[in-house]
């Protein structure tokens, strides 16, 4: 029965990746085949099992998730040829995960999503002191964040997989023993919902993102500054030189943050303002735009007319951090061994502000016990 049921996900893998397409600078190959064992996820870590999950829907778009940090590995999802194309970066097998230089694709951020200034925050006066793992701050989570843990996992259908971890009090130097679920759900309409829970036995903080790298093109195929991006933001938190917002919400008008109407990302990337030497390019939180502060609202759209594939970002989340791939480089080899070099895929991780913990002027990210946190997340994808 087990053997049946690995051989079923086996041959799901290759037939979804025999309509996959990697894609390339300045074409979109219909079909060309792309392979990735199931078996290359499999491994027990610290008694507890990793797996790869598949998900499809009746357009066969098809998304794979490990539940080792959560990740989606790669979505396959319909381009203008009739074809599919992985839009995701990610690596062939489980190792990859643990000795590559980006620890980051795909996962489940957690505690805190980006940065929090030298490590510290205050709760009810007390010094918490986390891992600097990023000089001089702290980067989502630490070292051992929830990217780094493996989750249970309990497929509930076809089209969704619902992850749980239990991350105990002052694991990485967060109070509080902190239970999150997290719902990864396909639906028919070519949209990847993500739906976070967490509660809390003592006063914490947190702020839940997922961190996929996207290129529309294709993962590995080429540079996303040729992709239109519009952003629903008026304002944005700048940064110091090490990426912690100043506190202010600057406008965008004038600068190269606007992105309230389509712009190709690399149109200001190497401007000389100073906000974009700070980030090395496009590295910053956005202060969307909002109607209602818990609705989902459309917070950012991208569209490649290479691969004719757009990407529209909706959210019940304050901020979305748009990082434009800067710290990328093209030793860096993913699935299939293609480079994942410089500027070649983008993030757009809704967020609540970085470093909110130490500027009381953002949303709190605080949660205390008897409350339930919940924010949701959806990446929907169609062809234009
Ligand atoms: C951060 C970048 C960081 C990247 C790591 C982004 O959320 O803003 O500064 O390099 O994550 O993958």
């Amino acid at each position: 029965m087990y053997f049946m049921k690995r051989l079923s996900v086996v041959f799901m893998l290759f037939f979804a990746l025999a309509c996959n397409n990697a894609g390339n600078q300045n074409t979109v190959k219909k079909d060309s085949v792309f392979q990735i064992s199931a078996a290359a996820y499999q491994q027990e870590i610290k008694g507890k099992k990793v797996d790869l999950f598949l998900l499809t829907n009746k357009n066969k778009m098809s998304v794979f998730i490990s539940n080792f940090g959560g990740r989606i590995v790669s979505v396959n999802v319909p381009n203008k040829t009739g074809g599919f194309t992985d839009v995701v970066l990610g690596y062939d097998s489980l190792q990859h995960y643990f000795n590559r230089k980006e620890n980051y694709f795909g996962a489940l951020i957690g505690r805190y999503g980006n940065r929090i200034a030298k490590g510290k925050f205050q709760l009810d006066g007390k010094t918490y002191q986390l891992a600097i793992n990023n000089p001089p701050n702290t980067l989502h989570g630490g070292p051992t964040g929830f990217h780094n843990q493996i989750w249970d996992a309990k497929k509930l259908d076809e089209q969704s997989l619902e992850l749980s971890y239990v991350s105990k009090d002052m694991e990485e130097g967060y109070p509080g023993t902190l239970t999150v679920k997290v719902l990864y759900h396909l639906l028919e309409d070519n949209s990847i919902a993500i739906s976070y829970q967490a509660t809390t036995d003592k006063k914490t903080i947190l702020n839940l993102t997922n961190h996929s790298y996207f290129n529309l093109n294709g993962a590995g195929s080429g540079t996303i500054n040729d992709h239109l991006l519009t952003i629903n933001a008026d304002k944005f938190t700048p940064v110091d030189s090490t990426l912690i917002p100043t506190g202010v919400f600057a406008d965008v008008v004038g600068t190269p943050f606007d992105f309230r109407k389509p712009r190709a990302i690399g149109d200001s990337v190497n401007s000389s303002s100073e906000q974009i030497q700070n980030g090395k390019g496009y590295d910053h939180n956005f202060v969307l735009n909002r109607k209602s502060s818990s609705d989902m609202e459309l917070a950012a759209t991208v569209y490649s007319s290479i691969s004719g594939i757009k990407l529209e970002v909706f959210t019940r989340e304050p901020g979305i951090q748009f990082y434009g791939g800067n710290f990328l480089d093209s030793s860096l080899l993913g699935k299939k061994d293609l480079h994942y070099g410089f500027r070649t895929a983008f993030c757009l991780e809704t967020q609540h502000f970085p470093n909110a913990p130490n500027e009381s002027s953002f949303a709190s990210t605080q949660l205390i016990p008897g409350k339930t946190f919940e924010t949701k997340t959806i990446y929907k994808f169609s062809v234009q």
